[in-house]
């Protein structure tokens, strides 16, 4: 007996192996032990296409079937996709699927569910695949996933939304689904590379995935996992940014591609979803912001969530002066998104840049810190948002937390050293200056 998730990862090294015999055989062994398991079924099917053999396409249909009614909605789109590929008709697929999860289904509830797929501990009977594969190893398969819910009959009443596409319009709700596609990756498999440019956001329809940030030494900081029904890289398509974080499969996984051509589908809906990814993004920078920035390392779950609150939170249009050189300051700043420019002016008038700020960036500790004036004007370079505490509020923590103290002094002093720099006003004699 092994667990089943270790069953899948076996079958998902022998198939990526070439050896769709002795996958197949392993994913049959799970459809045996708990014919639930969908995504084996899928599974067996891709073996059995692997094999060449013409019968894998009732098992898709079958297996879809079964996804639709029970509350795996993209499951469902990859068997419509995989037999689209292979030149068979999927239209009554994709019709029920607009008739279950579109906007006028009345099957979406707000007591909604879904069948579990089975636990990954479930322990698994399974052949050894080093012995030869009885003769009718391979039809005994197909028909066993074909058939592995027949019988079932415990379907939900109500079904989820899926995310973003359940609230179009039907007509648009087509439109999309009919652009969208199909990758199917191995473990290890990069969907997103942080810092690459990305013209499309996913859907995970199988499988797992993870989800990190990596700093400027390499270090990396895990973000998220994400599984069936996550979104996700919506961030760059909506900021026109750089990708903001690396998303690694961490098993066999399907995500369905919206991409360029899909938005374009959508015409005049596509401000509402704009708006849902939106979302999406907010809550996770604020997330991010939480994992990443020294401001929050020094606390727990409960005190970040309470000194975020403690924020307020900002839009600002491209041009506009956050921070007027001069005036005084009036609290801490952090970016959550977009970028800003720093300058300060010269003794001739003129604005002299002294860098950019991006996302996680705080700004605003220096008059802070020295109850002085502010000494560089921050205006927004592209649309941004901001959070902005209050100068009282910082100064009880600073007060209070001495690893938040030290990091904004450090923080302020590197950056008067660089302004100085910038600014000719450095009266280090040359040759006493230190460069690392
Ligand atoms: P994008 O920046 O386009 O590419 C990387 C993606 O990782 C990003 O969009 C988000 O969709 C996703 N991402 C970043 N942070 C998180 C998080 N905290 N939780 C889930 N997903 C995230």
């Amino acid at each position: 007996m092994v667990s089943l998730g270790d069953v899948k990862r076996s079958a998902a090294t022998l198939f990526a192996q070439g050896q769709h015999l002795a996958a197949l055989r392993l994913y049959d062994a799970i459809v045996a032990a708990a014919p639930l398991d969908f995504d084996a079924r899928i599974r067996v099917a891709d073996c059995a296409l692997a094999l060449g053999n013409p019968h894998a396409e009732n098992v898709y249909r079958a297996t879809a079937w079964y996804c639709l009614k029970s509350g795996h909605p993209l499951p469902a789109l990859v068997c419509a996709r995989v037999l689209e590929a292979h030149g068979a008709d999927s239209s009554d697929l994709v019709a029920a699927l607009v008739v279950n999860y579109g906007s006028e289904s009345e099957l979406l509830g707000k007591v909604a569910a879904r069948v579990a797929l089975p636990p990954e501990t479930l322990e698994v009977p399974v052949p050894d695949v080093r012995q030869p594969a009885p003769p009718d190893a391979l039809d005994a398969a197909l028909a066993r996933a074909e058939h592995a819910t027949d019988t079932y009959k415990e379907f939900p009443q109500a079904v989820h939304e899926i995310p973003l596409l359940s609230a179009l319009s039907e007509a648009a709700f087509k439109r999309v689904l009919g652009t969208i596609l199909l990758k199917r990756l191995p473990p290890g498999a990069f969907v997103i590379r942080e810092g690459e440019s990305g013209n499309s956001f996913f859907f995970v329809a199988g499988g797992r995935l993870r989800v990190f940030a990596t700093d400027g030494l390499g270090r990396q900081t895990p973000l998220a996992e994400l599984g069936e029904g996550a979104v996700f890289g919506e961030m760059a398509l909506l900021s026109a940014q750089p990708r903001s974080a690396s998303v690694e499969c961490l098993s066999d996984v399907d995500v369905l591609e919206v991409g360029r051509q899909s938005l374009a589908s959508l015409a005049d809906e596509l401000g509402a979803v704009a708006e849902a990814l939106h979302g999406f993004t907010r809550e996770r920078l604020l997330g991010n912001l939480m994992a990443t920035s020294p401001l929050f390392k020094p606390f727990n779950r409960m005190q970040q969530r309470d000194l975020l609150r403690r924020f307020t939170s900002h839009d600002v249009a491209p041009g506009t002066v956050v921070i007027n050189e001069g005036e005084e300051g009036r609290g801490l700043f952090v970016v959550l998104s977009g970028e800003l420019d720093v300058s300060r002016r010269a003794s001739d008038g003129s604005a002299v840049p002294l860098g950019g700020l991006k996302t996680g960036d705080v700004f605003g500790e220096m008059a802070l810190l020295r109850n002085a004036r502010t000494t560089a004007t921050v205006v927004a370079q592209r649309p941004a948002t901001v959070l902005f505490l209050a100068r009282e509020y910082v100064a009880r923590i600073v007060a209070a937390v001495p690893e938040i103290k030290s990091y904004l002094e450090a923080l302020a002093e590197d950056r008067e050293i660089d302004n100085q720099l910038v600014m000719g006003e450095d009266d280090t004699p040359a040759d006493e200056r230190v460069l690392i």
